[in-house]
């Protein structure tokens, strides 16, 4: 694995030292990377985000370590899918992983995180809407982390490439959730494009290139 950056080896160690409090050591290395990687680029954006709110420090700290760890709880879960692979239906398994947000916070619970993070991480699927899970929280209810890791979530997971799909180029991601903006609080959607034109963006725009770049090259190796 290419550890080049410092921050990179912050959501390494952080998911790790769960793993292992936890006793869970057999995580595939793929997903771990994946995890890893996505932690990494969600934190990025979220400390973006929170510094454009003019959140406080402390708070701002907070949904940032619930970044790095937000989507835990899939290490936990992939390994059974793994084992099922075969007759396992595609609908079955998306179901299945929505567990992760619950399964997530209670890993970071049992690993002695503060409540306000396994609270963000326990609702960082809540539509604004109410259309999400696991608890279909609405507007205001659905608490203020988990409103801004949605929408810097669901834009690291655009931009990233997927087993199925190459990422899509950053202009586009950001028209797909102005097409589709029911799973956001508006204002801070509004304040998230501020953070998209701005200049602080480039290490976003780097960052997401190298991860891609490096799957890619993976891809190749491996074919
Ligand atoms: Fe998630
Ligand atoms: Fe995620």
């Amino acid at each position: 694995m290419m550890e080049n950056s410092r921050s990179m080896k912050h959501a390494e160690s952080l998911i790790k030292s769960v793993l292992e409090r936890l006793n869970l050591n057999e995580v595939m290395e793929e997903d771990m990377e994946e995890s890893i990687d996505h932690g990494e680029l969600v934190a990025m954006l979220v400390r973006l985000l929170c510094n454009q709110l003019e959140l406080p420090v402390d708070f701002q700290q907070q949904i940032v370590l619930a970044a790095y760890v937000h989507d835990i709880g899939k290490l936990r879960l992939t390994k059974n899918l793994y084992e099922r692979e075969k007759n396992t239906l595609q609908i079955e398994k998306t179901r299945y992983m929505r567990m992760h947000a619950k399964v997530g916070a209670d890993m970071l619970k049992e690993a002695g995180f503060p409540a306000e993070i396994c609270n963000a991480v326990y609702h960082h699927h809540e539509n604004y809407d109410g259309s999400g899970y696991p608890a279909n929280l609405s507007e205001e209810k659905i608490p203020m982390e988990a409103r801004i890791l949605r929408i810097c979530d669901v834009f690291a997971a655009l931009i990233s490439d997927r087993p199925y799909r190459r990422g899509f180029d950053m202009d586009t991601a950001m028209e797909l959730m102005i097409e589709d903006n029911k799973a956001f609080d508006m204002k801070i959607f509004l304040e998230f494009m501020k953070v998209y034109h701005s200049k602080e963006f480039d290490q976003v725009i780097s960052f997401s290139y190298n991860v891609n770049a490096k799957k890619r090259f993976a891809e190749k190796n491996i074919s």
